[in-house]
Protein backbone atom coordinates (compact mmCIF):
# COMPACT_ATOMS: atom_id res chain seq x y z
CA UNK A 1 0.00 0.00 0.00
CA UNK A 2 0.94 4.16 -0.45
CA UNK A 3 3.22 4.98 2.11
CA UNK A 4 2.78 8.69 2.51
CA UNK A 5 5.85 11.33 3.32
CA UNK A 6 7.06 11.44 6.66
CA UNK A 7 10.02 12.05 9.07
CA UNK A 8 11.13 9.28 10.88
CA UNK A 9 12.74 10.76 13.82
CA UNK A 10 14.64 8.25 16.27
CA UNK A 11 15.67 9.22 19.22
CA UNK A 12 19.22 7.41 20.67
CA UNK A 13 20.35 7.68 17.39
CA UNK A 14 24.37 7.60 18.48
CA UNK A 15 23.73 3.79 19.95
CA UNK A 16 23.95 0.53 18.34
CA UNK A 17 20.37 -0.42 16.98
CA UNK A 18 20.67 2.59 14.88
CA UNK A 19 23.46 1.64 12.69
CA UNK A 20 23.05 -1.67 13.02
CA UNK A 21 19.49 -2.57 12.66
CA UNK A 22 17.28 0.56 11.49
CA UNK A 23 19.49 2.26 9.13
CA UNK A 24 20.51 -0.94 7.20
CA UNK A 25 16.84 -1.63 7.28
CA UNK A 26 15.87 2.13 6.00
CA UNK A 27 18.53 1.24 3.10
CA UNK A 28 16.71 -1.90 1.98
CA UNK A 29 13.27 -0.20 1.80
CA UNK A 30 14.93 2.68 0.02
CA UNK A 31 16.58 -0.16 -2.37
CA UNK A 32 13.64 -1.93 -2.80
CA UNK A 33 11.49 1.63 -3.71
CA UNK A 34 9.08 0.85 -0.44
CA UNK A 35 10.39 4.26 1.23
CA UNK A 36 8.03 7.46 0.23
CA UNK A 37 9.41 9.85 -2.29
CA UNK A 38 9.68 12.62 0.45
CA UNK A 39 10.71 11.02 3.39
CA UNK A 40 13.72 12.04 5.83
CA UNK A 41 15.03 10.55 9.23
CA UNK A 42 15.80 12.73 11.70
CA UNK A 43 18.51 11.24 14.20
CA UNK A 44 18.16 12.77 17.75
CA UNK A 45 20.26 12.15 21.05
CA UNK A 46 22.51 14.14 23.29
CA UNK A 47 26.14 12.93 21.54
CA UNK A 48 27.01 16.56 19.64
CA UNK A 49 27.24 15.48 15.79
CA UNK A 50 26.46 17.89 12.79
CA UNK A 51 24.32 16.08 10.05
CA UNK A 52 27.64 15.13 8.29
CA UNK A 53 29.02 13.16 11.32
CA UNK A 54 26.08 11.15 11.72
CA UNK A 55 25.57 10.35 7.89
CA UNK A 56 29.40 9.53 8.15
CA UNK A 57 28.67 7.12 11.21
CA UNK A 58 25.61 5.50 10.04
CA UNK A 59 27.70 3.97 6.55
CA UNK A 60 29.38 1.68 8.79
CA UNK A 61 26.86 -0.69 8.12
CA UNK A 62 25.82 0.32 4.35
CA UNK A 63 27.51 -1.44 1.55
CA UNK A 64 30.94 -0.09 1.22
CA UNK A 65 31.40 -1.00 -2.72
CA UNK A 66 32.18 1.73 -5.41
CA UNK A 67 29.10 0.09 -7.04
CA UNK A 68 26.58 1.45 -5.05
CA UNK A 69 28.20 4.31 -3.74
CA UNK A 70 25.95 6.79 -5.80
CA UNK A 71 22.98 4.76 -4.07
CA UNK A 72 24.09 4.54 -0.60
CA UNK A 73 24.94 8.56 -0.69
CA UNK A 74 21.35 9.51 -2.00
CA UNK A 75 19.92 7.28 0.61
CA UNK A 76 22.69 9.47 3.21
CA UNK A 77 21.10 12.52 2.08
CA UNK A 78 17.88 11.96 3.37
CA UNK A 79 19.67 11.63 6.93
CA UNK A 80 19.46 14.29 9.28
CA UNK A 81 20.80 14.89 13.03
CA UNK A 82 19.60 17.42 15.74
CA UNK A 83 21.80 17.11 19.25
CA UNK A 84 19.31 17.21 22.03
CA UNK A 85 19.20 17.23 26.07
CA UNK A 86 15.92 14.38 25.20
CA UNK A 87 15.14 14.09 29.04
CA UNK A 88 14.87 17.96 29.46
CA UNK A 89 11.72 19.27 28.61
CA UNK A 90 13.41 22.79 27.24
CA UNK A 91 15.08 21.49 24.37
CA UNK A 92 11.94 20.46 22.81
CA UNK A 93 11.14 23.38 20.92
CA UNK A 94 14.41 22.88 19.48
CA UNK A 95 13.26 19.95 17.83
CA UNK A 96 9.60 21.03 17.04
CA UNK A 97 11.47 23.91 14.89
CA UNK A 98 14.19 21.45 13.27
CA UNK A 99 11.28 19.37 12.10
CA UNK A 100 8.98 22.34 10.69
CA UNK A 101 12.32 23.29 8.57
CA UNK A 102 13.31 19.89 7.67
CA UNK A 103 9.34 19.41 6.77
CA UNK A 104 9.44 23.25 4.41
CA UNK A 105 12.60 22.39 3.30
CA UNK A 106 12.31 18.72 1.89
CA UNK A 107 8.16 19.65 1.03
CA UNK A 108 7.60 16.75 3.69
CA UNK A 109 3.90 16.68 5.08
CA UNK A 110 3.97 17.04 8.76
CA UNK A 111 3.71 13.11 9.66
CA UNK A 112 6.39 12.00 12.20
CA UNK A 113 7.29 8.67 13.52
CA UNK A 114 9.37 8.56 16.89
CA UNK A 115 11.07 6.11 17.22
CA UNK A 116 12.41 4.91 21.01
CA UNK A 117 15.89 3.65 20.48
CA UNK A 118 16.66 4.73 24.39
CA UNK A 119 17.35 3.15 27.26
CA UNK A 120 13.98 2.43 28.81
CA UNK A 121 14.13 5.27 31.64
CA UNK A 122 12.96 7.54 29.13
CA UNK A 123 9.91 5.96 27.72
CA UNK A 124 7.73 8.00 29.54
CA UNK A 125 10.05 11.09 29.46
CA UNK A 126 10.09 11.60 25.88
CA UNK A 127 6.41 11.48 25.16
CA UNK A 128 5.49 13.82 27.64
CA UNK A 129 8.51 16.28 26.56
CA UNK A 130 6.96 15.93 23.00
CA UNK A 131 3.32 16.37 24.38
CA UNK A 132 5.11 19.84 25.91
CA UNK A 133 5.64 20.74 22.78
CA UNK A 134 2.19 19.55 20.69
CA UNK A 135 4.22 16.95 19.23
CA UNK A 136 2.67 14.03 19.93
CA UNK A 137 -1.44 14.74 18.85
CA UNK A 138 -1.97 16.57 15.25
CA UNK A 139 -5.29 17.59 13.38
CA UNK A 140 -4.03 16.62 9.80
CA UNK A 141 -1.33 14.05 9.30
CA UNK A 142 -0.08 10.95 12.23
CA UNK A 143 1.63 11.23 14.94
CA UNK A 144 3.47 7.25 16.08
CA UNK A 145 5.46 5.85 18.60
CA UNK A 146 7.51 3.21 18.37
CA UNK A 147 9.06 1.93 21.64
CA UNK A 148 11.85 -1.22 22.21
CA UNK A 149 11.60 -3.57 24.44
CA UNK A 150 11.87 -4.04 27.55
CA UNK A 151 8.28 -3.00 28.40
CA UNK A 152 8.65 -2.37 32.12
CA UNK A 153 10.81 -4.82 34.67
CA UNK A 154 7.34 -6.45 35.86
CA UNK A 155 4.03 -6.46 35.82
CA UNK A 156 3.93 -3.61 37.72
CA UNK A 157 6.42 -1.63 35.74
CA UNK A 158 4.64 -2.44 32.82
CA UNK A 159 1.23 -1.16 33.89
CA UNK A 160 2.74 2.00 34.87
CA UNK A 161 4.59 2.57 31.92
CA UNK A 162 1.33 1.89 29.96
CA UNK A 163 -0.97 4.23 31.30
CA UNK A 164 2.16 6.91 31.43
CA UNK A 165 2.24 6.36 27.67
CA UNK A 166 -1.74 6.67 27.04
CA UNK A 167 -1.72 10.07 29.08
CA UNK A 168 0.04 11.77 26.06
CA UNK A 169 -0.64 9.17 22.78
CA UNK A 170 -3.40 6.80 21.98
CA UNK A 171 -3.45 3.31 21.49
CA UNK A 172 -3.48 3.68 17.95
CA UNK A 173 -0.65 5.40 17.92
CA UNK A 174 1.37 3.07 19.94
CA UNK A 175 3.51 0.35 18.15
CA UNK A 176 5.62 -2.02 20.59
CA UNK A 177 8.08 -3.79 19.24
CA UNK A 178 8.87 -7.12 19.21
CA UNK A 179 11.33 -8.16 16.65
CA UNK A 180 10.19 -11.60 16.51
CA UNK A 181 7.05 -10.37 14.84
CA UNK A 182 8.68 -9.11 12.27
CA UNK A 183 10.22 -12.47 11.50
CA UNK A 184 8.92 -14.04 7.69
CA UNK A 185 9.08 -16.99 9.44
CA UNK A 186 6.79 -16.36 12.73
CA UNK A 187 4.22 -14.75 10.46
CA UNK A 188 4.02 -17.97 8.20
CA UNK A 189 2.98 -19.85 11.26
CA UNK A 190 -0.43 -18.15 10.48
CA UNK A 191 -0.46 -19.10 7.07
CA UNK A 192 0.80 -22.57 7.48
CA UNK A 193 -1.95 -23.22 9.99
CA UNK A 194 -4.89 -20.96 8.16
CA UNK A 195 -3.87 -21.21 4.69
CA UNK A 196 -3.72 -25.10 4.76
CA UNK A 197 -6.89 -27.60 4.92
CA UNK A 198 -4.14 -30.40 6.35
CA UNK A 199 -2.95 -28.54 9.63
CA UNK A 200 -5.47 -26.57 11.29
CA UNK A 201 -8.29 -29.55 11.78
CA UNK A 202 -5.63 -31.71 14.02
CA UNK A 203 -3.99 -28.56 15.57
CA UNK A 204 -5.36 -29.50 18.93
CA UNK A 205 -5.37 -32.01 21.77
CA UNK A 206 -7.01 -34.39 20.17
CA UNK A 207 -4.27 -35.12 17.62
CA UNK A 208 -1.08 -32.71 19.61
CA UNK A 209 0.25 -34.25 22.49
CA UNK A 210 3.06 -31.76 22.70
CA UNK A 211 4.29 -28.31 21.83
CA UNK A 212 8.26 -27.49 22.06
CA UNK A 213 9.51 -24.12 21.24
CA UNK A 214 13.06 -23.28 21.61
CA UNK A 215 15.19 -20.08 20.89
CA UNK A 216 18.90 -21.31 21.77
CA UNK A 217 22.01 -18.37 21.22
CA UNK A 218 25.46 -19.72 20.69
CA UNK A 219 26.41 -16.26 22.18
CA UNK A 220 26.57 -14.96 25.69
CA UNK A 221 25.92 -11.78 26.79
CA UNK A 222 28.79 -10.14 25.08
CA UNK A 223 29.21 -6.54 25.71
CA UNK A 224 25.95 -6.43 27.33
CA UNK A 225 26.50 -8.24 30.77
CA UNK A 226 25.70 -5.05 32.75
CA UNK A 227 21.67 -4.79 31.14
CA UNK A 228 21.57 -8.78 31.12
CA UNK A 229 22.52 -8.99 34.81
CA UNK A 230 19.74 -6.60 35.59
CA UNK A 231 17.11 -8.60 32.97
CA UNK A 232 18.02 -12.45 32.49
CA UNK A 233 16.81 -14.91 30.28
CA UNK A 234 13.07 -14.53 31.76
CA UNK A 235 13.09 -11.12 30.87
CA UNK A 236 14.49 -10.70 27.97
CA UNK A 237 13.75 -13.39 25.72
CA UNK A 238 10.69 -15.04 27.53
CA UNK A 239 8.28 -12.67 29.01
CA UNK A 240 8.01 -11.26 25.22
CA UNK A 241 9.75 -12.82 22.00
CA UNK A 242 8.77 -16.58 22.93
CA UNK A 243 5.24 -15.60 24.70
CA UNK A 244 4.24 -14.10 21.15
CA UNK A 245 5.36 -17.26 19.43
CA UNK A 246 3.44 -19.20 22.16
CA UNK A 247 0.48 -16.98 20.79
CA UNK A 248 0.80 -17.39 17.08
CA UNK A 249 0.92 -21.09 17.78
CA UNK A 250 -1.54 -21.62 19.92
CA UNK A 251 -4.48 -18.59 18.94
CA UNK A 252 -7.53 -19.46 17.07
CA UNK A 253 -8.36 -18.13 13.83
CA UNK A 254 -8.85 -14.40 13.45
CA UNK A 255 -11.72 -13.38 11.99
CA UNK A 256 -9.76 -11.18 9.18
CA UNK A 257 -6.31 -10.57 9.02
CA UNK A 258 -6.17 -7.06 10.25
CA UNK A 259 -4.26 -5.54 13.74
CA UNK A 260 -6.83 -6.20 16.44
CA UNK A 261 -8.20 -9.01 14.97
CA UNK A 262 -5.16 -10.95 15.20
CA UNK A 263 -4.46 -9.55 18.70
CA UNK A 264 -7.31 -9.97 20.10
CA UNK A 265 -6.54 -13.80 19.35
CA UNK A 266 -3.25 -13.45 20.47
CA UNK A 267 -4.66 -12.08 23.99
CA UNK A 268 -7.44 -14.39 24.24
CA UNK A 269 -4.54 -16.70 24.54
CA UNK A 270 -2.48 -15.13 27.54
CA UNK A 271 -6.14 -14.98 29.13
CA UNK A 272 -5.94 -19.02 29.15
CA UNK A 273 -3.08 -19.38 30.42
CA UNK A 274 -2.94 -21.61 33.36
CA UNK A 275 -1.90 -19.47 36.16
CA UNK A 276 1.69 -20.48 37.35
CA UNK A 277 2.16 -21.36 41.42
CA UNK A 278 4.72 -21.59 43.52
CA UNK A 279 4.99 -25.33 43.28
CA UNK A 280 4.63 -24.90 40.25
CA UNK A 281 7.81 -22.89 39.27
CA UNK A 282 9.65 -25.44 41.63
CA UNK A 283 8.40 -28.40 39.34
CA UNK A 284 8.12 -27.11 36.26
CA UNK A 285 10.84 -24.11 35.74
CA UNK A 286 14.48 -24.73 35.24
CA UNK A 287 16.73 -21.46 35.72
CA UNK A 288 20.36 -22.22 34.33
CA UNK A 289 23.65 -19.98 34.20
CA UNK A 290 26.17 -21.04 32.04
CA UNK A 291 30.24 -21.88 33.62
CA UNK A 292 32.97 -21.72 32.43
CA UNK A 293 33.60 -24.85 29.88
CA UNK A 294 35.99 -25.81 26.87
CA UNK A 295 34.30 -25.09 23.48
CA UNK A 296 36.59 -26.85 20.42
CA UNK A 297 39.29 -26.69 22.60
CA UNK A 298 39.18 -23.32 23.69
CA UNK A 299 38.41 -22.04 27.11
CA UNK A 300 35.26 -20.22 27.75
CA UNK A 301 34.78 -18.16 30.44
CA UNK A 302 31.50 -18.20 32.85
CA UNK A 303 28.72 -16.12 32.84
CA UNK A 304 29.73 -14.59 36.41
CA UNK A 305 33.30 -13.58 34.72
CA UNK A 306 31.90 -11.61 32.06
CA UNK A 307 32.16 -7.63 32.18
CA UNK A 308 29.70 -5.82 33.92
CA UNK A 309 28.18 -9.03 35.85
CA UNK A 310 28.11 -9.70 39.28
CA UNK A 311 30.47 -12.09 40.35
CA UNK A 312 27.67 -13.88 42.39
CA UNK A 313 25.05 -13.45 40.03
CA UNK A 314 21.91 -15.57 40.18
CA UNK A 315 20.44 -14.28 37.25
CA UNK A 316 19.51 -16.95 34.41
CA UNK A 317 20.85 -17.60 31.27
CA UNK A 318 19.24 -20.67 30.35
CA UNK A 319 15.38 -20.87 30.63
CA UNK A 320 13.19 -24.29 30.31
CA UNK A 321 9.53 -24.35 31.49
CA UNK A 322 6.58 -26.27 30.89
CA UNK A 323 3.11 -24.69 31.28
CA UNK A 324 -0.74 -25.50 30.39
CA UNK A 325 -3.31 -23.02 28.27
CA UNK A 326 -6.46 -24.04 29.57
CA UNK A 327 -9.18 -23.53 26.65
CA UNK A 328 -11.22 -25.52 24.50
CA UNK A 329 -8.24 -26.25 21.87
CA UNK A 330 -4.96 -27.13 24.53
CA UNK A 331 -6.74 -28.43 27.31
CA UNK A 332 -4.25 -31.07 28.62
CA UNK A 333 -1.58 -30.19 26.12
CA UNK A 334 2.03 -29.27 27.98
CA UNK A 335 3.60 -26.75 26.32
CA UNK A 336 7.39 -26.66 26.83
CA UNK A 337 9.11 -23.36 26.06
CA UNK A 338 13.30 -22.95 26.40
CA UNK A 339 15.52 -20.49 25.59
CA UNK A 340 19.32 -19.64 27.16
CA UNK A 341 22.79 -17.99 26.14
CA UNK A 342 25.83 -20.22 25.58
CA UNK A 343 24.17 -22.72 24.15
CA UNK A 344 25.60 -25.11 20.89
CA UNK A 345 24.20 -23.36 18.25
CA UNK A 346 21.60 -20.66 17.22
CA UNK A 347 18.40 -21.59 16.73
CA UNK A 348 14.84 -21.10 17.13
CA UNK A 349 12.30 -23.19 16.11
CA UNK A 350 8.60 -24.66 17.08
CA UNK A 351 8.30 -28.36 17.40
CA UNK A 352 4.69 -29.85 17.55
CA UNK A 353 4.73 -33.29 18.63
CA UNK A 354 1.74 -35.63 17.19
CA UNK A 355 -0.06 -38.08 18.82
CA UNK A 356 0.95 -41.51 17.86
CA UNK A 357 -1.25 -44.13 16.09
CA UNK A 358 -3.97 -45.66 18.44
CA UNK A 359 -2.50 -49.18 17.98
CA UNK A 360 0.73 -50.16 16.39
CA UNK A 361 1.25 -52.61 13.93
CA UNK A 362 4.90 -52.43 13.37
CA UNK A 363 7.34 -54.20 15.74
CA UNK A 364 10.36 -52.94 14.73
CA UNK A 365 10.17 -49.41 16.75
CA UNK A 366 10.06 -48.83 20.67
CA UNK A 367 7.41 -47.44 22.07
CA UNK A 368 8.12 -44.08 22.32
CA UNK A 369 8.88 -44.08 18.98
CA UNK A 370 5.36 -45.40 17.40
CA UNK A 371 4.92 -43.18 14.46
CA UNK A 372 5.97 -39.99 16.12
CA UNK A 373 5.40 -36.98 13.68
CA UNK A 374 6.52 -33.91 14.33
CA UNK A 375 5.90 -30.73 12.55
CA UNK A 376 9.13 -28.39 13.18
CA UNK A 377 8.93 -24.89 11.96
CA UNK A 378 12.32 -23.18 11.98
CA UNK A 379 12.23 -20.04 12.73
CA UNK A 380 15.86 -19.19 12.02
CA UNK A 381 18.22 -19.85 10.73
CA UNK A 382 17.54 -21.92 7.69
CA UNK A 383 13.76 -20.60 7.84
CA UNK A 384 11.61 -23.76 6.77
CA UNK A 385 9.41 -26.37 7.60
CA UNK A 386 10.22 -29.90 8.15
CA UNK A 387 7.71 -32.20 8.63
CA UNK A 388 8.92 -35.98 10.12
CA UNK A 389 6.97 -39.52 9.33
CA UNK A 390 6.95 -43.32 9.42
CA UNK A 391 8.24 -44.85 5.84
CA UNK A 392 8.82 -48.52 5.08
CA UNK A 393 12.21 -49.52 4.94
CA UNK A 394 12.84 -51.01 1.40
CA UNK A 395 13.13 -54.71 1.49
CA UNK A 396 11.86 -57.81 3.56
CA UNK A 397 8.93 -57.57 6.19
CA UNK A 398 7.13 -53.95 7.35
CA UNK A 399 9.85 -52.03 9.50
CA UNK A 400 9.23 -48.41 9.95
CA UNK A 401 11.97 -45.42 9.57
CA UNK A 402 11.64 -42.16 10.19
CA UNK A 403 12.19 -39.66 7.22
CA UNK A 404 11.92 -35.81 6.69
CA UNK A 405 10.01 -33.56 4.50
CA UNK A 406 11.63 -30.29 4.25
CA UNK A 407 10.95 -27.38 2.84
CA UNK A 408 13.69 -24.24 2.86
CA UNK A 409 13.03 -21.10 2.39
CA UNK A 410 15.96 -20.06 0.82
CA UNK A 411 14.38 -22.72 -2.06
CA UNK A 412 12.61 -19.88 -3.24
CA UNK A 413 14.90 -18.19 -5.27
CA UNK A 414 14.99 -14.30 -6.23
CA UNK A 415 12.27 -13.75 -3.23
CA UNK A 416 14.23 -11.32 -0.82
CA UNK A 417 13.50 -12.38 2.64
CA UNK A 418 13.28 -9.15 4.67
CA UNK A 419 14.96 -8.36 7.75
CA UNK A 420 12.51 -8.21 10.94
CA UNK A 421 12.89 -4.60 11.33
CA UNK A 422 12.62 -3.99 7.40
CA UNK A 423 8.91 -5.53 7.54
CA UNK A 424 7.90 -3.38 11.01
CA UNK A 425 9.77 -0.22 9.85
CA UNK A 426 7.84 -0.06 6.58
CA UNK A 427 4.64 -1.61 8.85
CA UNK A 428 4.64 1.60 11.17
CA UNK A 429 5.52 3.81 8.40
CA UNK A 430 1.75 2.82 6.47
CA UNK A 431 -0.02 2.38 9.60
CA UNK A 432 -0.59 -1.14 10.26
CA UNK A 433 0.32 -2.60 14.05
CA UNK A 434 -0.64 -6.03 13.12
CA UNK A 435 3.12 -7.08 13.99
CA UNK A 436 3.02 -5.00 17.24
CA UNK A 437 2.31 -5.79 20.39
CA UNK A 438 -0.24 -4.33 22.21
CA UNK A 439 -0.58 -2.70 25.49
CA UNK A 440 -3.16 -5.41 26.84
CA UNK A 441 -1.46 -8.70 25.31
CA UNK A 442 2.40 -6.68 26.67
CA UNK A 443 0.31 -6.68 30.51
CA UNK A 444 -0.94 -10.14 30.37
CA UNK A 445 2.20 -11.88 29.55
CA UNK A 446 3.69 -9.73 32.60
CA UNK A 447 1.10 -11.13 34.88
CA UNK A 448 1.28 -14.72 33.57
CA UNK A 449 5.36 -14.77 34.56
CA UNK A 450 5.06 -12.46 37.03
CA UNK A 451 4.79 -15.37 39.78
CA UNK A 452 7.65 -16.75 38.57
CA UNK A 453 9.74 -13.44 38.91
CA UNK A 454 8.39 -13.83 42.66
CA UNK A 455 9.22 -17.70 43.24
CA UNK A 456 12.40 -16.42 42.85
CA UNK A 457 12.76 -13.25 45.17
CA UNK A 458 11.46 -14.97 47.49
CA UNK A 459 13.11 -18.66 47.43
CA UNK A 460 16.14 -18.98 47.61
CA UNK A 461 15.98 -22.35 48.14
CA UNK A 462 15.07 -22.59 44.01
CA UNK A 463 18.17 -23.44 42.43
CA UNK A 464 20.07 -21.82 39.79
CA UNK A 465 21.72 -25.15 37.90
CA UNK A 466 25.18 -24.14 36.42
CA UNK A 467 25.70 -25.85 33.12
CA UNK A 468 29.23 -26.05 31.13
CA UNK A 469 29.03 -23.20 28.05
CA UNK A 470 28.02 -24.97 24.80
CA UNK A 471 25.60 -27.25 26.32
CA UNK A 472 21.69 -27.72 26.18
CA UNK A 473 21.48 -25.89 29.58
CA UNK A 474 21.46 -28.27 32.59
CA UNK A 475 20.51 -32.03 32.27
CA UNK A 476 17.29 -31.51 34.77
CA UNK A 477 15.64 -29.42 32.21
CA UNK A 478 14.96 -32.78 30.40
CA UNK A 479 13.07 -33.93 33.21
CA UNK A 480 10.52 -31.55 32.48
CA UNK A 481 9.48 -33.53 29.66
CA UNK A 482 7.46 -36.92 30.66
CA UNK A 483 7.68 -39.48 28.31
CA UNK A 484 10.54 -37.77 25.74
CA UNK A 485 13.27 -35.47 25.17
CA UNK A 486 14.06 -32.20 23.60
CA UNK A 487 14.52 -32.08 19.94
CA UNK A 488 18.02 -31.24 19.59
CA UNK A 489 19.06 -29.85 16.57
CA UNK A 490 23.06 -30.89 17.34
CA UNK A 491 24.74 -32.36 20.30
CA UNK A 492 26.88 -30.90 22.66
CA UNK A 493 29.74 -29.23 21.87
CA UNK A 494 32.03 -29.47 25.37
CA UNK A 495 32.55 -32.60 27.37
CA UNK A 496 31.79 -35.27 24.48
CA UNK A 497 33.58 -33.55 21.76
CA UNK A 498 30.56 -33.30 19.46
CA UNK A 499 30.08 -30.56 17.51
CA UNK A 500 27.17 -28.84 15.70
C1 LIG B 1 16.90 -9.54 21.94
C2 LIG B 1 17.55 -9.87 23.25
O1 LIG B 1 15.62 -9.01 22.16
O2 LIG B 1 16.79 -10.70 21.15
C3 LIG B 1 18.91 -10.47 23.01
O3 LIG B 1 17.68 -8.71 24.04
C4 LIG B 1 18.82 -11.65 22.08
O4 LIG B 1 19.53 -10.88 24.23
C5 LIG B 1 18.04 -11.27 20.82
O5 LIG B 1 20.14 -12.02 21.71
C6 LIG B 1 17.79 -12.47 19.97
O6 LIG B 1 17.27 -12.06 18.74
P1 LIG B 1 17.50 -12.90 17.41
O7 LIG B 1 16.73 -12.17 16.39
O8 LIG B 1 18.98 -12.93 17.17
O9 LIG B 1 16.96 -14.25 17.72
Amino acid sequence: SQTESQILVIFGASGDLTKRKLIPALYELYLRNFLPQKFAVLGVSRTNLSDEDFRDKMTEFLPSAEEQKAQVNDFLDKLYYQPLATDDAYDYPILRDRLTTLAKQNTIAENFIFYLSTPPKLYDVIPANLASVDLNQTADGFRRLIIEKPFGTDLESAKRLNKKLLDYFEEEQIYRIDHYLGKESVQNMLVTRFANGIFEPIWNHNFIERVEITSAEALGVEERGGYYDNSGAMRDMVQNHLMQMVGMVAMEPPVVIEADAIRNEVLKVFQSLRPISEEDVVNNVIRGQYIESHIKGEAVKGYRDEKGVNPESRTETFFAMKFFIDNWRWSGVPFYIRTGKKLPTRVTEVVIHFKKTPHHLFGNLADDQHSHNQLVIRIQPDEGILLKFGMKVPGAGFNVQTVNMDFHYDELRNVHLPAAYERLLLDCMQGDATLYSRGDAVVKAWEFVQPILNAWANNPEIPVYGYPAGTWGPDVADQLIENGTWRYPCKNLSNDGNYC
